[in-house]
């Protein structure tokens, strides 16, 4: 399938180099960048950049490489029914999840430091790996561990020895990203090994943190929104267009606005809580650990409790 942008009426070699150089190749890149950064980018009005976008979906679409976007509801309903859900395999949280993560949508996973979200997407990953599916892992904190996987992968009996965890460990593609233009950069590259490797799960550790670190003080915030909210669109793009789960994990702060109840929210503002189509918070108690579905198109507010052992996430043995 040909899937050069120079098939797009109006993109001539000019605009093709423009693109290049900000690393749109495909019409997968038109699509997951979206119109509005298409036209920054060439130069070219925003109309224009619209009908790029609108007709190199079209063309995704009639190759059926993505969904139908003019499903009937019957058609919708059926299709729902029969999605891959990826389960972490820890009974809980899987209910909690109907399941586990589906494809095509983005989950935040936030909570305080030591909560388990890094251990959650681990779970997940080795999942992923142990059905010989890829995983794509963009570590912005530096604490991904491949040895806590090949512990996971031999705790869970995926494996029976590191030899015969490597072979597994090569299925998660790893690009650390140690500041936002790391970050940035490396989201903006991830179409190619996406297109290549076609991932089940794409993992972003510690997206938002990062931006607050580097973008101090009022006057940065307006420019720190922006970043945010461009790297938000990539994420659900790239979710949607290539048919993976995306998560994403995110910081709390403390609210002092808030008089009663739990004062701890997600960091990032609204850009980032829109972005996701699940999200759920991770919180401490003693010992044990508490999932809670914060927002769903389709579960109500509830909670799940986990541990974290060396199987990764797993039931709490009473
Ligand atoms: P931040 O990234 O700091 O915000 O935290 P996080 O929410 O990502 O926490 P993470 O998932 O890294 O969980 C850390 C906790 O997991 C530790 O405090 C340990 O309790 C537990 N943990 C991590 N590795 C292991 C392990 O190998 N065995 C066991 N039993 N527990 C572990
Ligand atoms: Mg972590």
């Amino acid at each position: 399938m040909e899937l050069n942008i120079d098939q797009l009426e109006g993109v001539g070699p000019v605009t093709v180099k423009k693109l290049k150089q900000f690393g749109v190749t495909s019409l997968y890149d038109i699509c997951v960048r979206g119109s509005k950064e298409v036209a920054e980018i060439t130069g070219t009005a925003k109309a224009k950049a619209d009908v790029w976008v609108f007709n190199a979906q079209k063309i995704l679409e009639d190759e059926g490489l993505i969904r139908k976007t003019d499903m009937t509801t019957l058609e919708l309903l059926e299709y729902q029914k029969n999605i891959d859900t990826l389960s972490v395999k820890c009974e809980a949280v899987d209910d909690l999840m109907s399941g586990g993560v589906k494809p095509e949508c983005t989950y935040e996973v936030y909570g305080e430091f030591g909560s388990g979200k890094t251990q959650f997407c681990l779970s997940l990953a080795v999942e992923a790996i142990s059905q010989e599916k890829n995983v794509v892992w963009v570590d912005c904190e530096d604490t991904f561990r491949p040895t806590r996987v090949i512990e996971i992968l031999k705790e869970r009996e995926y494996v029976k020895d590191d030899e015969e965890a490597m072979k597994y460990l090569e299925k998660i593609d790893y690009f650390f990203t140690p500041n936002t233009e790391q970050l940035m950069g490396t989201i903006n590259a991830l179409s190619d090994v996406i297109l290549r490797k076609k991932p089940r799960l794409v993992v972003i550790d510690g997206s938002i943190g990062q931006f607050r670190e580097e973008y101090l003080g009022r006057g940065t915030l307006a420019d720190r929104q922006n970043q945010i909210a461009r790297l938000m669109t990539h994420l659900k793009n790239i979710a949607f267009y290539f048919k993976c789960t995306v998560i994403y994990t995110n910081q709390v702060m403390s609210d002092p606005s808030i008089m009663f109840g739990d004062p701890t929210k997600p960091i990032g503002g609204n850009v980032v809580g829109h972005a996701a189509t699940y999200r759920i918070y991770f919180k401490k108690s003693g010992r044990k650990h508490i999932a809670r579905m914060v927002d769903s198109p389709e579960h109500p507010v509830a909670d799940a409790q986990f541990a974290l052992d060396a199987q990764g996430i797993s039931d709490v043995k009473e």
